[in-house]
Parts: structure tokens; C-alpha cells; sequence
């Protein structure tokens, strides 16, 4: 097992990446929580398997163990769900010392930590990430939320797990189109802050897609560190450098939009998003005209889509869904551009008419 450390002004936690860990969760909870404290473990039906072991474990340590089942997809992140699990805490007791064990994907963590961040003023959970997107990404640093009708987490708050655990056995049954859509985030986190990285997945892919675990926890390792680093120093996303993590984002949230969430999943959405900003910034001239090509070559491989030919999507409803996005300033665009793989700006001043041209060449209308 390797940890990795993350900072927080609400207190520091660590992410445990291995093989096998789901048996030992009681050892590595009690560093957290009191003997003889409640936890409730909240997850999904799909995950049952899992669930036994983690009960399991936990009941050797002496914790008393509680369990709420969310439904599945992102109905979960709900006001409803988010009642829902207030009522279950408190019709079982639970106090302040108490706790929250998420064990899913970045649904159940998005929920279970906006519940634990208000519950009783605040209690303490752990993220048992199952998901590959979990893992590399929505478990560790902190920031929770329910959807509202007019958008996607739109309520939350920056309440960070007090442990993130990810065994990346659980991932073998993971669909091959989650795992493959995840590796959208991963591709990200090579041309943000690793070269050596993307070296790798462009060696490894097919050891990827056949879930060699050996090369996905390498990956999971190597993401997680970038993740923890970026959060360590950026926490509430306030000094510019957590906003590299958006990457590809910016236009990912427009297609994402102007399809009315349906027909991509977000990793897919994220991955032609990548291929319009390395193009956009390639053409502005911040990077060479091969870094989209290898960036392309690399998502290809990966079975992710780079292009909205097939959607007969309009550039208007695409830029609206773009300005309507939480992450614009003061009503204009920004972008995470590539300068080389491994290293990405911000950048503020893009024309739009650029950004059209980008759009029509990917296949917008
Ligand atoms: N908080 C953050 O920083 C952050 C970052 C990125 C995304 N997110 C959020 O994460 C959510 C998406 O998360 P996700 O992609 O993990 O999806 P998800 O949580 O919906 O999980 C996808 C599906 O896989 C199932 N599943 C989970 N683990 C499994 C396993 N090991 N084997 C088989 N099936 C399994 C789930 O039950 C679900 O049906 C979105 O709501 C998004 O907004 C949050
Ligand atoms: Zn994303």
C-alpha cells in the first residue's frame, strides 16, 4: 500500500492507493475515528460485494456499523437524498464524534460529504473510492454537492474526507465504458503536470483497457499525487492553480450542456474538450501542432470520442452552454491551454471568433 498526504486548513488526511485494502478498513478507520464510535456506511446497491468486507472489517475494530443505500445515478445528489441520510443519522443516534464511510463513485461521495459537512453542524467521513473517476479525482479534495434543477452542483461545500481509501481491485468490475471514460481524466492529468505519465499510458494503454491492475494503480498513484498537490496548495480554488484541473472542462461543460447531459459521459465529453482547447491553443500558436496530434492519437487509443461530428450540435447552443458554466469570471471564458505536455496556462483573453473555429472543426454546426 502507498499513501499519499493532502493539506487542508480543515485538517490534513491521506489517501491509501493499493491492492486489497477493503479488508483492512477497520485498521486504517481506527487511526480516525474512536473505538466504539457509529459509521454509517453510505453506497449503492451494485456495490454489495464490497460492502460485507468493509462491514466486516470495520465490526472487528469495534465500530458499530450502520448502513444507508443511495439510489443509483446522479438522482442521488439530490436535496431528497440529502434529507433522506440527515433523517437515517439522526433517527440512529448519530453525534458529532460519529461518522459517514461513502463507498462508491463520485456520486456517493459528492452527496455523502455535502450530509456530512452539514449534519449536526459538521461530522467526519471517509471516501472509499470504487470508481476509477473516484480515485483519480472526485474523492480527494473535498468539494461536495447535490445537483438543483437548474444545474449540476450547484449546493455544496468544501468539506474534505478524513481518509480517502483506493483499492483498485473493485475496479475490475467496473463497465469497460466508465473505465474508459475515466481514462479521459487521466489523459488529463499527463498533459497538465506529467510527462512521464503520458509516456506511459501511450507504452501501457493496452494493458490498461485489459485492467492489468499493476498498471492501473500506477496510474491511480500518479494522479492521485498530482490531484493531492494541486488541492494541498489551491484548496478553495482561490490562487488560480486548482483551475489547471479544469482542462479540457471549459468545453467539455458546453457539449455536456448543449446534449442535455445525454449521449456522453462526462469523461467522453472531457475528452473532446481536451482535443478543442490543444487545437485552440495550437492554433494560437501557445503549442506545437504535434501535441494535439499526440494528445489524439493517445484519447483514440483509449476508445474515447475527439470530435462531435455524429451529434449535429449548433456552435451557438454549445457557447451558450459554455457561458451558462459556474467556472466563467464575471461573464468571460477562460481557458486551461497546453503549452507542452505536462504543462498547461490559464488564459483569459481568447477571442471568441477563435473559439467558433474550433467548434466548426470539431463538427459543430
Ligand atoms: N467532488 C469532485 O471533486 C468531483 C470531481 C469529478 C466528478 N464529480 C462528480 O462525480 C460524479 C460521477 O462519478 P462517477 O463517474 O464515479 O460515477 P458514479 O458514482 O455514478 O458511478 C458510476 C456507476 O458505477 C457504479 N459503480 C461504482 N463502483 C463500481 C464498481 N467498483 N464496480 C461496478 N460498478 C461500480 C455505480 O453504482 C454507478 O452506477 C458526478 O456527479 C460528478 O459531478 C465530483
Ligand atoms: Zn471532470
Amino acid at each position: 500500500m502507498k499513501t499519499i498526504q493532502v493539506k487542508s486548513l480543515k485538517g490534513n488526511y491521506k489517501i491509501c492507493v493499493g491492492q486489497g485494502l477493503l479488508s483492512k478498513t477497520g485498521a486504517l478507520v481506527a487511526g480516525i475515528f474512536k473505538p466504539g464510535v457509529k459509521l454509517m456506511i453510505v453506497s449503492q446497491k451494485k456495490l454489495a460485494p464490497y460492502l460485507k468486507t468493509i462491514a466486516a472489517s470495520l465490526s472487528k475494530k469495534g465500530f458499530q456499523v450502520y448502513s444507508h443505500t443511495l439510489p443509483d445515478g446522479e438522482i442521488a445528489k439530490s436535496g431528497a437524498e440529502l434529507f433522506r441520510l440527515s433523517y437515517d443519522l439522526l433517527a440512529k443516534g448519530f453525534e458529532r464524534r460519529d461518522g459517514i464511510v461513502a463507498v462508491g463513485g463520485g456520486v456517493v461521495s459528492d452527496l455523502s460529504g455535502f450530509a456530512a459537512s452539514v449534519y449536526l453542524r459538521g461530522i467526519r467521513y471517509v471516501n472509499i473510492a470504487t470508481t476509477l473517476l473516484a480515485q483519480v479525482d472526485s474523492a480527494i479534495g473535498g468539494k461536495t454537492a447535490i445537483d438543483l434543477k437548474e444545474g449540476k452542483n450547484l449546493m455544496g461545500a468544501f468539506w474534505p474526507p478524513a481518509l480517502v481509501l483506493s483499492d483498485v481491485n473493485v475496479l475490475c468490475s467496473l463497465p469497460q465504458r466508465e473505465l474508459c471514460a475515466s481514462m479521459g481524466e487521466v489523459v488529463k492529468y499527463g498533459v497538465i503536470g506529467d510527462p512521464a505519465l503520458f509516456n506511459f499510458l501511450e507504452k501501457n494503454f493496452k494493458r490498461i483497457l485489459r485492467k492489468d491492475l499493476g498498471a492501473i494503480e500506477k496510474v491511480v498513484l500518479a494522479c492521485a499525487k498530482i490531484k493531492a498537490g494541486v488541492v494541498s496548495r489551491d484548496e478553495f480554488e482561490t490562487k488560480g492553480e486548482r483551475a489547471i484541473l479544469n482542462f479540457g472542462h471549459t468545453f467539455a461543460h458546453g457539449i455536456e450542456g448543449a446534449l442535455s447531459y445525454k449521449g456522453l459521459v462526462h469523461g467522453e465529453a472531457v475528452a473532446i474538450g481536451m482535443m478543442m482547447a490543444a487545437q485552440l491553443a495550437a492554433d494560437l500558436g501557445f503549442c506545437s501542432q504535434e501535441l494535439p496530434w499526440r494528445q489524439m492519437k493517445l484519447l483514440v487509443s483509449m476508445k474515447l470520442p475527439v470530435s462531435i461530428k455524429k451529434f449535429n450540435l449548433k456552435t451557438v447552443a454549445i457557447l451558450k452552454a459554455m457561458m451558462t458554466d459556474k467556472k466563467k469570471n464575471k461573464g468571460i471564458l477562460h481557458f486551461v491551454l497546453p503549452r507542452k505536455i505536462g504543462k498547461v496556462t490559464l488564459e483569459k483573453d481568447i477571442p471568441l471568433e477563435s473559439v467558433r473555429k474550433i467548434l466548426r472543426l470539431a463538427g459543430a454546426k
